[in-house]
């Protein structure tokens, strides 16, 4: 595409199509949706262009660990949507690339970013349990030692990453279950003005409420599971970055292998083609649902960035394009009993883990995202016994609230 597309757009359009001639494509018609290619390996019309694909002279696919058609769609949709706005994609070198799970998508993040014997690395204390645990028992026995930082709060990150010299910092645009907002555009500021490399998951926001590598982040990382692929029905990663670390990236999925298959591949990117409107709709939803609970006298406490007393509202209007699709709160009830008779209670609502699919789903942290931390530490991060999350899905925002208030009702 030469001429800039708004994200939109791009996320109808991008990656499809791009078949060249004889590249298993009948010249007479062209399917408007990648197929999926279930091949394990590709042949050519001679050797010797599969000896110069394979040596990365000649673009093309040769073994499905190295790259798949269907795959390649989906890498090429999310590298548009993640790129600086208005530019077509190839032009700042970003790059993406899907791998089986977030968390694969995550280790290839992390040991892109240098991660090994001796480095230090300073992660937001927030963080999602997996990769604090990856960081922690995986790179830690390999020598690397992580430390924690309120990620939110920019003095505290701004001593520590002085006094530490880590090589990368690792914080969520928005966090969970407390949705806090990371300011990455200062954050940024400081991580290079240190020579670190930031590494922002951006599973939470998703490129339409924010685009990391625009505001100075290095590396991106996406649980696909979640909104980009939307409709709980797959397990998929995605990173995306530049130079100097999208070589280092592609080779450790080459070796290490957490490829992504082209049946999820192919599911992912139709998800993502309806990303702008589902997301435009959960936010509104989650806006409508936040301002209704605010009022409950069953609840203590609405966490939402769109509400003026959540300690990053600010902050969300200036760096993300809207407040996001999540909502938590506080039961005035203490105590897991109560909370656990709420989410008992719901008819519509979804209970299970996860988040960003069209259903609305609620999940109890304190057992679920954050059951392997200790009561203190649960404490520490603010999730109490009495907090329910919502993922608010798509549904019509006054059935959700009513099966809410229903549930509530009951308590
Ligand atoms: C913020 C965040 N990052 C990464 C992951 C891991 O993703 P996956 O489950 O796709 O491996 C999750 C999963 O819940 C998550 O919430």
């Amino acid at each position: 595409m030469d001429q800039p597309r708004r994200l939109e757009t791009r996320a109808v359009h991008s990656g499809e199509r791009r078949a060249k001639r004889g590249d298993g494509q009948n010249g007479s018609f062209c399917p408007i949706s990648t197929p999926i290619y279930a091949s394990t390996t590709f042949s050519h019309p001679n050797i010797e262009t599969t000896d110069r694909v394979l040596g990365g002279e000649e673009e093309g696919y040769s073994y499905a660990r190295y790259g798949n058609p269907t795959v390649g769609a989906f890498e090429e949709a999310l590298a548009s949507l993640e790129t600086p706005d208005g530019d077509a994609g190839t032009r700042t070198g970003v790059r993406a690339f899907a791998f089986a799970s977030g968390m694969a998508a995550t280790h290839a993040a992390l040991a892109a970013a240098e991660l090994t014997n001796g480095a230090t690395v300073l992660a937001a204390e927030q963080l999602y349990g997996s990769t604090a645990t990856l960081l922690v028992q995986v790179f830690g026995a390999n020598g690397v030692e992580t430390r924690f930082v309120d990620a939110y709060d920019l003095g505290a990150v701004e001593k520590k990453v002085a006094q530490l010299e880590p090589r990368a910092v690792v914080v969520e645009s928005i966090s969970n279950p407390l949705l806090r907002v990371a300011d990455v555009p200062r954050l940024s500021e400081i991580t290079r003005d240190a020579g670190a490399a930031l590494i922002v998951d951006n599973t939470f926001g998703t490129p339409c409420l924010q685009r990391p590598l625009d505001l100075g982040a290095d590396i991106v990382v996406h649980s696909a599971t979640k909104y980009l692929s939307g409709h709980g029905d797959l397990i998929a990663g995605v990173v995306a970055c530049g130079p100097p670390y999208d070589a280092a990236v592609e080779q450790l999925r080459k070796l290490v292998g957490g490829v992504l298959g082209p049946f999820e591949a192919w599911l992912a990117h139709r998800g993502l083609k309806t990303l702008p409107l589902r997301i435009e709709r959960q936010c509104e939803n989650a806006r409508r649902i936040a301002n209704r609970l605010v009022s409950n006298p069953k609840i203590a406490r609405v966490n939402h960035p769109s509400l003026e007393d959540h300690p990053d509202h600010e902050t969300a209007l200036r760096v993300l394009s809207d407040t996001g699709g999540l909502v938590s709160f506080e039961l005035k009830e203490e105590g897991r009993e109560a909370a656990f008779e709420f989410l008992n209670a719901l008819e519509l609502c979804v209970k299970a883990p996860s988040l960003g699919d069209v259903y609305t789903l609620a999940i109890h942290p304190a057992t679920s995202s954050h059951r392997e931390l200790s009561p203190a530490r649960r404490a520490r991060l603010g999730v109490g016994e009495n907090l329910v999350r919502l993922s608010v899905g798509i549904e019509h925002p006054e059935d959700v609230a009513a099966d809410i208030e229903q549930a509530l009702g009951r308590l």
